[in-house]
């Protein structure tokens, strides 16, 4: 992997088949610049996420403590995709004197995809408290590992919104893009995808999909196993967060 000045990454497809015998060393994905029509892929570069990753990884890691680190990668994770935002000038006056201050004119919509997502909304609602929030359900067939919908209900201003798809995994990258593609059935245009881990593969075929919404990941893993679960990742993020392991 290699990353431009502004600290974004894009996985070379070349790479994307080899697999590691040694699936505890970190990944030494190879990046290319950034390409243009390739959604960006930015991996947070701090200690913070560093060792709450870490934590979540743990299989000693209890549901107390895996929800308090998912929320707070979740805030570092909305943190980064705010990076780019537009913000309009505005004047503020201070109890002392007039001064230039910011505001967001975007309305933000939070979706998580449903379940596992539900665990990075806390944080964020924290973040940002006025955001509207949107649900999609989307369960993996086990033998197909293909994406089916059971639930969809979208925020009416989505179009017009600033949209953060919410999912800790981004494995097979099937229901990522599934998500992505009913956000823009609904006439989402702004969409940024957070996620805690993302697999190789996944990014792949993200970026393949929908090479106009970026992801925005706190760490990325090699492989694969046979179940569609990311190796080494955490398990299953939902079965841990919510305690159902
Ligand atoms: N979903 C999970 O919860 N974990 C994985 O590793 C992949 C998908």
């Amino acid at each position: 992997m290699s990353s431009d000045s502004a600290g974004r990454h894009s996985v070379a497809p070349k790479r994307l088949a080899h697999k590691r015998k040694d699936s505890t060393r970190s990944t030494s994905l190879r990046a290319s610049a950034s390409r243009p029509g390739k959604a960006q892929l930015h991996i947070l570069d701090h200690p913070l996420p560093a060792a709450a990753v870490s934590i979540l990884r743990a299989k000693t890691t209890m549901p107390d403590l895996f929800r308090r680190h998912l929320q707070e990668i979740s805030v570092l994770l909305f943190l980064e995709a705010a990076r780019t935002w537009e913000t309009k000038i505005i004047r503020v006056e201070t109890p002392l004197a007039p001064c230039a201050g910011a505001m967001l004119p975007k309305p933000i919509v939070l979706v998580p995809i449903l379940r596992a997502g539900l665990g990075m909304l806390d944080g964020i609602q924290r973040a940002a408290p006025d955001a509207a929030i949107g649900h999609v359900g989307l369960y993996r067939d086990a033998e197909t590992l293909r994406p089916v919908s059971y639930y969809e209900r979208v925020p009416v201003n989505v179009a017009a919104a600033q949209v953060l798809l919410l999912d800790p995994m981004l494995a097979t990258g099937n229901t990522a893009c599934e998500a992505a593609s009913i956000l823009k059935a609904q006439g989402g245009r702004n969409i940024q995808f957070l996620c805690v881990l993302a697999c190789t593969a996944g990014v792949q075929q993200f970026q393949t999909e929908h090479p106009d919404v970026p992801i925005i990941a706190a760490a990325i893993d090699p492989e694969l196993n046979d179940h569609g679960y990311i190796v080494p990742g955490l398990g299953d993020a939902g079965d841990r967060y919510f305690g159902t392991g």
